[in-house]
C-alpha cells in the first residue's frame, strides 16, 4: 500500500490550509482587539493579512485544487460532484467575501468605531466560512482522492506543482515577496508564526 500521506500534493494543501487556519484566526483576533481600547493594534498589519490571501490562497490554492486535485477525483468518481461543486463555487464567494473584508477594514479606516461591529461581523462569518470549507476538503475530498486517484494521477499533481512558480520565493508585488509578507505577519503575530515554523 502506498504511503499518502507523503504525497507531495498533500503536503502542500494540508500545510496551505494550516497557513490560512492561523492567519484567518489571527484576523479575528485583531479584529476583537480593535475594539477593547487600549492601545489598539495597527491596522496595516490586518491589511497585510488581507493582502496575503488575496495573493496567496486566492490566486494559488484554490486554482490549484480546482485546476488539478478536483479535475482528478471527477475523472475517476462522479460520487463527489455536488461536494466540488460546492466547493468550486466556494472558491468563488470566498473571493467576494474577501472584497467585503477589504471595503469595511477602509471603512473603519475612515470612519472609526462606528463601523467596527460590521467588521467584525464580517470577519467572524469569514472565518467560519474558511474552516468549515477546510473541514469539507480534509474530511471528504482529500480521504476520496487517496481511495480513487492513482499512482499516474498523484504523480500529474506532484509535477503540476513542482512547475508552479515558487509563490514563496519569487517577487509578486511591488517588489515584495509573499515570503517577506508572510515574515512580516508572523512578526506580528506569534501564532502565524508557528504555522510558519511547522513547514
Ligand atoms: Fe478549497
Ligand atoms: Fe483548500
Amino acid at each position: 500500500m502506498t504511503d499518502t500521506t507523503r504525497r507531495a500534493a498533500l503536503h502542500v494543501i494540508r500545510l496551505d490550509h494550516k497557513r490560512l487556519a492561523a492567519v484567518t484566526t489571527a484576523m479575528l483576533d485583531f479584529v476583537r482587539m480593535l475594539g477593547e481600547g487600549g492601545s489598539p493594534p495597527d491596522p496595516i498589519v490586518l491589511r497585510a493579512m488581507l493582502y496575503y490571501i488575496r495573493e496567496y490562497p486566492e490566486q494559488f490554492h484554490h486554482p490549484m485544487e480546482d485546476r488539478f486535485l478536483f479535475t482528478a477525483l471527477r475523472s475517476r468518481t462522479d460520487d463527489f460532484d455536488d461536494v466540488l461543486d460546492e466547493l468550486q463555487c466556494e472558491h468563488i464567494e470566498g473571493d467576494v467575501r474577501l472584497r467585503n473584508l477589504e471595503h469595511a477594514l477602509t471603512r473603519f479606516e475612515l470612519k472609526g468605531e462606528a463601523v467596527l461591529l460590521g467588521l467584525r461581523t464580517l470577519m467572524e462569518q469569514y472565518v467560519d466560512f474558511c474552516a468549515n470549507h477546510r473541514r469539507v476538503e480534509e474530511t471528504v475530498i482529500i480521504p476520496a482522492a487517496e481511495r480513487f486517484l492513482t499512482d499516474a494521477d498523484w504523480a500529474c499533481l506532484d509535477t503540476a506543482l513542482e512547475r508552479r512558480l515558487d509563490p514563496f520565493g519569487e517577487a509578486t508585488f511591488e517588489g515584495e515577496s509573499l515570503a517577506s509578507l508572510y515574515r512580516l505577519i508572523a512578526n506580528a503575530v506569534p501564532a502565524v508564526a508557528e504555522a510558519h515554523h511547522d513547514a
